[in-house]
């Protein structure tokens, strides 16, 4: 079986200390074969943030798979968004900004949103479209296919509609039609999991949105979360669980609220 630990928003320079703490914890249970950051790793993108979540990740004890969200990239410093947007994220996550990560069961396509000259939104382009898509189409029976990027795909309140992803109207059925299971991202700091449809309108991909890890920018009353991800598949048969948790203050753990055992598209 892989489990994978699907963190976001972490957003350090606003991290709670305790939280963090909850959730280094919940690792050393879980001990997850993989832990992907799904964007905004850092408050301002300063070098000491960046700095803060690498130590942090070195303690979680299982490979590291991210990508960039717009708080990755500096707001007020002009210069470094416009000559080295990604200049601290660099250093600690290296040059790749669409990473992947492949064994036997699992595949995962990075894929990099963010936009210096954007401030907010996310954009995806018809070149990454494609390349995902070629990605997914290159995928082995047995894996489980997860793209991951920082900006949301679908919104389940009104308020989220401005935050999608531009581009996703392509994005979605190319990338479910290519064999997607797994559609990861964060940004809004709201847990939930919503059906993709592929470009025939048949369900057979999931949406899954994590909140924010352990930021002390929860939003309203929605405490802070991470997402495990179960999978196993023999011989064809594939089978996928998305457990959410949920930090409990009372309790300073991470506690799970739901588990929801996954339909899969195609195995081939
Ligand atoms: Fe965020
Ligand atoms: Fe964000």
């Amino acid at each position: 079986m892989s489990l994978i630990l699907h963190l976001s928003d972490l957003h350090f320079g606003t991290e709670d200390a305790a939280v963090m703490q909850a959730l280094l914890q919940l690792a050393e249970q879980q001990q997850p074969d993989l832990c992907l950051l799904s964007g905004d790793i850092t408050q301002r993108a300063r070098r000491s943030q960046f700095a803060a979540a690498a130590t942090f990740l070195t303690r979680l004890s299982a490979p590291v798979l991210a990508v960039p969200g717009n708080h990755d990239l500096p707001l007020f410093n002009l210069p470094a968004r416009l000559l080295n947007p990604y200049g601290n994220y660099r250093r600690v996550f290296g040059q790749a900004l669409e990473p992947e990560f492949e064994d036997e069961k699992l595949l995962v396509v990075g894929v990099n949103t963010t936009r210096a000259a954007r401030h907010k939104n996310g954009e995806v382009s018809a070149a990454q479209v494609q390349r995902v898509a070629q990605r997914l189409e290159q995928a082995q029976a047995d894996q489980l296919r997860v793209v991951m990027v920082h900006h949301p795909v679908r919104a389940v309140q009104g308020s989220d509609v401005a935050n999608l992803l531009v581009g996703h109207e392509q994005a979605v059925p190319a990338w479910v039609d290519a064999g997607m299971d797994l559609l990861l991202a964060g940004h809004i700091h709201l847990p939930y999991m919503v059906p993709l449809e592929d470009s025939s309108g048949r369900q057979r991909a999931w949406s899954v949105q994590a909140g924010t890890g352990i930021s002390q920018r929860v939003r309203g009353a929605i405490p802070n979360s991470v997402n495990l991800i179960e999978y196993q598949s023999n011989a064809g048969q594939r089978q996928c669980s998305i457990a959410r948790w949920d930090h409990a203050r009372e309790q300073q753990r991470f506690v799970q609220v739901r588990k929801t055992a996954l339909q899969l598209g195609r195995s081939g």
